[in-house]
């Protein structure tokens, strides 16, 4: 994270779980309040867990979570929405209501007029949700379900916006889009981004990568530095040799 620049989150010695199951283990991550970063891991590496625990959906075993300074940990998930983080889970949206309910619902704790002059401002900025604004969200494609996800995470107008897997179970030709999309929105308003994803493409996006493996971070640093490490450029970018 650049030195001068204000810290959003900063997550220290982090540790959740299920039961007897312990998934997550002392896991340190920071973000700075313009930055985007991406957390790579593959299936089961506890990329949901730890965003579930940032959320306040599953509680911290140990560690801490700040948040522009405030301790958050003990806060329930509501307040942490309140406070300006918003989160896209796996399953991103509603699917029984439409997608402009979908929009609303992303905005339930604020004035109706801010939220209606909001959702202008992203369907201009989303011309997909746009276009199946009016629709059903259950006869969206899987890419549209996605940016409508993304959408209604963003009308709140959140510091830190935080996904889950947003290239899950789209193709490729998708996969760019949602990318893309997610660049020209962190370009004009610039909230925070957190995503998980086993997708490279999203690198395109992160000032800093994370590789978290077993629960536990096993990298952190630039794109650059992560294709510099053999290693791991084996293991994420699939490619052979030295
Ligand atoms: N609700 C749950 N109950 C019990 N175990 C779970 C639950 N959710 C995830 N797990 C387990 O936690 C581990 C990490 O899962 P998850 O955080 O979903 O990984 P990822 O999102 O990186 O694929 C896996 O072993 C998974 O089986
Ligand atoms: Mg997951």
């Amino acid at each position: 994270m650049p030195e001068q620049m204000e810290t959003c989150l900063r997550v220290e010695g982090l540790g959740a779980g299920y039961g007897s199951l312990q998934v997550l283990w002392d896991f340190d991550l920071e973000i700075g309040a313009q930055e985007s970063v991406v957390v790579l891991g593959p299936n089961g590496a506890g990329k949901s867990t730890l965003l579930r625990t940032l959320m306040g959906l599953l509680p911290a075993r140990t560690g801490s979570i700040s948040y522009f300074g405030r301790r958050i940990e003990g806060m329930r998930t509501s307040q942490r929405v309140r406070a300006g983080i918003a989160y896209m889970s796996e399953v991103g949206i509603f699917p029984e209501l439409s997608v402009e309910e979908n929009l609303l619902m992303g905005g339930y704790s604020l004035p109706r007029g801010r939220v209606r002059r909001r959702i202008e401002e992203l369907c201009e900025l989303f011309p997909e949700v746009a276009r199946t604004r009016r629709g059903p969200a259950w006869k969206l494609s899987g890419g549209q379900r996605k940016m409508v996800g993304v959408a209604k995470a963003l009308v709140a107008e959140p510091k830190l916006l935080v996904l889950d897997e947003p290239s899950a179970g789209l193709s490729p030709v998708y996969v760019n889009s949602v990318v893309e999309a997610l660049a020209r929105t962190m370009g004009q308003t610039g909230p925070a981004l957190l995503v998980v994803e086993q997708n490279m493409k999203f690198l395109a996006l992160a000032q800093r990568v994370y590789v978290i493996e077993g629960g536990r971070r096993r990298f952190r640093g630039t794109v650059d530095e992560l294709q510099a490490d053999d290693s791991l450029r084996r293991a994420y970018f699939g490619l052979q040799g030295a």
